[in-house]
């Protein structure tokens, strides 16, 4: 059996856009049906042990997921290794992981709006100091990476199992 796929999504205070990603992603997998680990944290440490920015816990209501329950947590090394692959929300995300990336680093390092046509090189943009309407937004680009990864996935499902030549 093929090992499940896991993701972990990566933005800088893992309170407002990489919360979002994992919700979008973990709503869409089920949509789908596809069996996905994904998790989310930041680069930052600030807020380490904090449930969502309100205003991201009011988005993801919203669109009936509840991520009152997640945590923020800083990236480590081993995380690197546990997850096949790290999505960056932007650049300035992206470079800092690659900085970081141990010597025995597994995982495939990119950019998120990379796997959505249209939108490569592009960054999630940073609504924490903005207004509720920057959440909406967030949202919007992160359920269009969540559809392009989950697309993939089903894709390469299905390549496995012989259905496309
Ligand atoms: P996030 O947004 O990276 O999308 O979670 C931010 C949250 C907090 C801070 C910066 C960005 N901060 O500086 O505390």
């Amino acid at each position: 059996m093929p090992q499940t796929p896991s993701i972990l999504f990566v933005c800088l205070g893992n309170i407002c856009r990489s919360p979002l990603a994992e919700a979008a992603l973990r709503a869409a997998a089920v949509r789908v049906g596809v069996a996905i680990e994904v998790d989310s944290a930041g680069t930052g440490a600030w807020h380490v042990g904090d449930p969502p920015d309100r205003r991201a816990q009011a988005e993801a209501r919203r669109h009936g997921i509840d991520i009152s329950g997640y945590r923020g947590r800083q990236v480590q090394a081993a995380d690197f290794r546990r997850f096949d692959h790290i999505y960056a929300l932007d650049r300035d995300n992206l470079a800092e992981l690659r900085r970081r990336a141990p010597a025995d680093a597994t995982a495939v390092v990119g950019l998120l709006l990379d796997v959505v046509p249209g939108r490569a090189g592009q960054a999630v943009a940073d609504p924490y100091y903005g207004d509720d309407a920057g959440f909406a937004v967030t949202w919007g680009d992160v359920s269009a990476a969540a559809d392009g990864i989950v697309a993939g996935l089903a894709q390469d499902r299905h390549s496995c199992e012989g259905g496309n030549p």
